[in-house]
């Protein structure tokens, strides 16, 4: 399997550009709160030093801006813009992991424990909506109204994804639906992502819309991924696994297999599952239905068929370096371990 340091290598350059901006940001707001002694109010903001610190120190893979310098590279130039939305949507996307795992009740993130889990719920919403204008504030600097817009946008995108499979949770949602939700939630950030990179990089129109469906494929395709993996409890992921049902989530892989088992027998797990009857002999038999009804081949088979149509989707770009490290940044995301 490609690793993503193969992908990163060349733009190598680049990525250490969006790298040194990511941290600067990190840098500024945490030092001041530190040194800015003139600013009584400002100083005494310990706890948000403490909470940015502890985020910034523990990052994540970097898919987004590394997937964003890449569609850049493709139209032709990676420039200040290009690192200004990577690392405005990288914030962004902290903020949601950090907002995602006080709605999730999860307890580790990034292999340390969440910053719910650290300071508390309330603690982490407001850190996230912090972050989160922090993005904005971010984007505005590029003074580009479009991309402001997108951000927006995508914000509302965002929230209504979580909000889509909070009311369907405790019940399967047929695969359209699933689809749907997932699109909204997950594969929205790597849209934006393609497009305001593409924008960034004054790209034509059949660019843009090529690469807008790429990234929907790919973005479909990693939440199909991130599902797949919630199934696989050796995985090294960094955060719990079997944590969606727990949520009453009824993610692809057993969404599949309830669909072909018996009604009785599907109305037993989500009874099971309403009622937080979480032992570790329905963890066991949740993994053998799931074996069983080849939910997870399922899950892979449409997963596949995703990858299919993303590749198809950059037929208008002529073959290059970067084209070949976009779909084997694709090719990572269906067999990633991590
Ligand atoms: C996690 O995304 C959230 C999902 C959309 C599944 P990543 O797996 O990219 O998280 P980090 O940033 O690398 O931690
Ligand atoms: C996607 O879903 C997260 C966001 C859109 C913020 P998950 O809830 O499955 O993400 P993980 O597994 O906790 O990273
Ligand atoms: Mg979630
Ligand atoms: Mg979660
Ligand atoms: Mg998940």
């Amino acid at each position: 399997m490609i690793s993503l340091d193969q992908i990163k290598a060349p733009i190598s350059k680049e990525y250490e550009e969006f790298k040194n901006l990511f941290n600067t940001v990190f840098k500024t707001e945490i030092e001041q709160f530190t040194n800015n002694f003139s600013d009584q109010f400002q100083a005494n903001e310990e706890l948000l030093r403490r909470v940015v610190k502890y985020v910034s120190n523990k990052q994540g893979k970097h898919m987004r801006p590394i997937f964003s310098i890449l569609c850049a590279k493709l139209c032709g130039s990676v420039n200040d813009v290009t690192y200004r939305v990577a690392t405005s949507y990288e914030l962004l996307h902290t903020a949601s992991l950090i907002h995602d795992d006080v709605v999730d009740n999860t307890l580790q993130r990034r292999g340390q424990p969440s910053v719910n889990a650290v300071f508390d719920n309330r603690t982490a919403v407001l850190v996230g909506d912090y972050l989160l204008s922090k993005s904005m504030s971010f984007i505005s600097s590029t003074k580009n109204s479009v991309l402001f817009d997108q951000l927006a946008n995508l914000g509302l995108m965002l929230s209504r994804g979580e909000l889509l499979q909070l009311q369907h949770a405790y019940d399967i949602p047929t695969e359209e639906e699933y689809i749907d939700i997932i699109r909204k939630k997950t594969a929205i950030l790597f849209i934006a992502s393609a497009q305001a990179a593409a924008i960034s990089a004054n790209a034509n129109s059949t660019q843009y819309e090529a690469l807008t469906r790429f990234a929907e494929f790919l973005g479909i395709c990693f939440q199909i991924k991130d599902d797949i993996l919630d199934y696989s409890p050796k995985a090294n992921i960094g955060k719990p696994t079997l944590n969606d049902i727990r949520e009453g989530k009824i993610t692809l892989p057993l969404q599949h297999a309830l669909k072909i088992s018996s009604k009785h027998h599907a109305d037993l797990i989500l009874n099971a599952v309403k009622e937080g009857n979480f032992s570790e002999e329905f963890f066991y038999n949740i993994g053998l239905l799931v074996a069983r009804n080849g939910g997870i081949e399922y899950a892979e088979k449409r997963m596949y068929y995703y990858k299919e149509e993303a590749i198809k989707a950059l037929q208008c770009f002529p073959e290059s370096e970067t084209k070949v490290a976009l779909i084997n940044l694709l090719s990572l995301v269906l067999e990633r371990d991590y």
